[in-house]
């Protein structure tokens, strides 16, 4: 049954966003492209336009929970109204202007965020936007697919307006658990013990007075697809499952195993299906910030136990088939805000095995996720230091190569530090598995090079180490960075015969 009346205005997408002038600071709902708002950041787009045709276009501070679908940041950033932009993006048109100084971006944990918009350093918020599945007239709120940031956005916001989307049954109802924290001196323990737990309500409370307007919707979420799963996740899927396994066997990881975290991309994706078809794996529970398609798959084959989430960044297809079996799947999953889902706390309590990837590890276990060659931004951070630092087990994946072999994803030091040695505790490429854990700097250094590296590159790297500098590390300032600079020369990491 809908709650909703007609007490708050409904009006169209491009009424809404005459609402938003240049300068003010909008904070848009959903998480990932799951519950992003669809329409009125489209129509704001269009409006901008429209104003840069006519020589007078204005820009927009964008807040979001994380990254969001092609309706909001391509949109946007495509008539270039984006001026500042937090906290984590994947837009190929916004990282292009974010990459060439155009955009303030601030990359940063996702469980940072919420601390810091609440203690004012982040300044006030004018509008929140955000998808619901239903409104009361007392402005209970019905969050959608994706909850993310939204309970906080619409609390700290002056106004907001609601995209009603009824392509998302009221029957969600029961799937939400929201939850808010106090800042300091006031802050609770956060009483979750399973990644099951429920702890708060099932629907967010809002001022009904700052609703100045409901736009209604039908429109399906529409998530990035993944590449197709290839041999080498497959074969890094099977390391990390090898590697768990036998973790459990040697009594450290306890028989019914601990919750798994994984992070977001194409290897991600790769190894949750590798995790939820090996047979030796025993089904676990996630306590995750996102859950992808294979995820749904293990908990269909019974897998996975439980999911635990701030969003369901699942294909129109899988979301319909959660939403045609809800009184099931209120069993399995629960979407919680992403202060909760990323909060050290509670992913240090459940003791999490965390698998995240990266774009390059260096052999001292420090790990780089975000820029490319030390200068451009991919994504950003995202949730993988709130659960690299915080996990019982931390884990990091990548290809050992990268474009065709010409880059090497272990390199003698990163070129930006994300994940610093004291973080991180396993690598693993196709090759195998370093567990960094206990091991000082050269002894790492070598397993990295001697389990995770690319035969081709193992040579390069055993030399740096045996001509490193003298000390602790065997640190060489002079070629730390020598495979980035003959990439930039000579298009390969590998060093040239000649050199
Ligand atoms: N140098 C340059 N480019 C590299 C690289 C390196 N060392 N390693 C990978 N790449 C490129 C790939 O070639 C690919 O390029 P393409 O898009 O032109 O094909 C791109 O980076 C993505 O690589 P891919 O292997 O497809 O990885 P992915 O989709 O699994 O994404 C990250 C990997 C690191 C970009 C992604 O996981 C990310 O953004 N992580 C940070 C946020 C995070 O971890 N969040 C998790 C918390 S839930």
């Amino acid at each position: 049954m809908s709650f909703f009346s007609h007490t708050f205005p409904e009006i169209s997408a491009e009424e809404a966003a005459s609402f938003i002038d240049g300068g003010q600071t909008i904070a848009v709902g959903g998480f990932t492209a799951a519950g992003s708002v669809k329409t009125i950041l489209r129509a704001l787009a269009e409006r901008i336009r429209t104003r840069v045709d006519e020589g007078n276009p204005f820009r927009i501070r964008l807040l979001a929970s994380a990254s969001t679908d092609s309706g909001v940041d391509d949109a946007l950033a495509g008539v270039g109204a984006i001026s500042y932009r937090i906290p984590y993006q994947s837009s190929a048109i916004l990282r292009q202007q974010i990459n060439g100084r155009s955009v303030e971006f601030v990359d940063m944990h996702l469980s940072n965020m919420l601390p810091l918009l609440k203690s004012g350093a982040l300044g006030s918020i004018d509008f929140a936007i955000f998808e619901a599945a239903d409104l009361s007239r007392d402005g209970q709120v019905l969050i959608t697919s994706g909850v993310g940031a939204v309970p906080t956005f619409a609390r700290l916001a002056k106004r907001i307006i609601i995209e009603l989307n009824d392509y998302h049954p009221v029957d969600l109802e029961g799937l939400h658990d929201i939850y808010e924290l106090d800042l300091p001196p006031r802050t609770r323990e956060i009483p979750i013990y399973r990644a099951s737990d429920r702890i708060g309500a099932t629907r967010l409370r809002v001022d009904p007075a700052k609703i100045v307007a409901v736009v209604r919707t039908h429109i399906p979420d529409a998530p990035m697809p993944f590449q197709p799963i290839d041999d080498t996740a497959r074969k890094i899927g099977n390391n990390i499952v090898d590697f768990l396994l036998a973790e459990r066997l040697a009594g450290r990881i306890p028989e019914k195993f601990l919750p798994l975290q994984a992070g977001v991309g194409n290897v991600s994706n790769a190894l949750m299906e590798t995790l939820c078809s090996d047979d030796a794996f025993p089904p676990f529970d996630m306590y995750s910030e996102i859950l992808q398609d294979t995820v749904i798959g293990g908990i269909e084959s019974g897998r996975i136990r439980f999911a635990s989430s701030s969003g369901l960044a699942v294909s129109p297809s899988v979301l319909q088939h959660i939403y045609g079996n809800l009184p099931e799947y209120r069993k399995k999953i629960v979407l919680r805000p992403v202060e909760i889902t990323n909060h050290p706390e509670v992913i240090r309590r459940l003791g999490l095995i965390t698998i995240n990837t990266a774009l390059e590890m260096d052999l001292w276990g420090n790990v780089n996720s975000t820029h490319v060659g030390g200068t451009h931004l991919m994504n950003g951070i995202g949730g993988s230091g709130d659960f690299t630092r915080n996990g019982y087990i931390s884990i990091f994946a990548t290809p050992s190569i990268a474009k065709g072999g010409a880059i090497s994803c272990i390199i003698p030091l990163c070129t930006h530090i994300d994940h610093t040695e004291h973080d991180t505790q396993v690598f693993a490429t196709e090759y195998g598995i370093a567990d960094l854990r206990g091991r000082g700097p050269m002894e790492r250094a070598k397993l990295i090079v001697e389990n995770c590296a690319h035969p081709d590159y193992r040579p390069m790297l055993r030399d740096y180490l045996c001509r490193g500098g003298a000390g602790r590390i065997a640190f060489d300032i002079q070629r730390a960075f020598q495979p980035h600079g003959n990439y930039t020369l000579h298009g390969t990491m590998l060093d040239s015969p000649s050199s």
